[in-house]
């Protein structure tokens, strides 16, 4: 069976589409997901693709991920603002990359601060849909580099 990434998406990202277009794109979550299985699949991995707009979902999300091939995080705005996702990345051991559609530095204040940053494995942001590819991409690459030291 193939290694199992989860994506975890928090509060508003089911708006995208619809959501502040200049900011986000026109893409909505479905075609993320899309694309996401897409590029996983090329990849050998298979995806759990997840939307809450509840910060204990996303936790109880990160637990189940706990010992899978790793997760992409866009925490949206509990990015900003969560202890409690920073503790079940901590608590968990799969690798963690913190994305974002949009660069975060690049806008208001308050988005430069992320209580998850510290505990994740990476983080890209910027680059819009792409962010989540090429966070899949990084997973793999961790996972290549682990194989080649065994
Ligand atoms: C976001 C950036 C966050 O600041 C914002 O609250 C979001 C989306 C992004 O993907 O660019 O909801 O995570």
């Amino acid at each position: 069976m193939a290694p199992t990434i989860h994506i975890l998406n928090g509060p508003n990202l089911n708006r995208l589409g619809k959501r502040e277009s200049a900011i986000y794109g026109t893409l909505t979550l479905a075609d993320i997901e899309s694309k996401a299985k897409t590029r996983a699949k090329s990849l050998g991995l298979s995806v759990v693709f997840r939307q809450s707009n509840h910060e204990g979902a996303l936790v109880d999300w990160l637990h189940e991920a706990a010992d899978s091939a790793g997760v992409v995080l866009n925490a949206g705005a509990y990015t900003h603002s969560s202890i409690a996702l920073h503790d079940a990345i901590r608590a968990i051991d799969a690798p963690v990359i913190e994305v974002h559609l949009s660069n975060v530095f690049a806008r208001e204040d308050f988005r430069h601060h992320s209580t998850i940053s510290a505990v994740a494995k990476g983080v890209i942001c910027g680059f819009g849909a792409e962010s989540y590819l090429l966070a899949i991409d990084g997973l793999a690459a961790l996972r290549a580099a682990a194989e080649a030291r065994t």
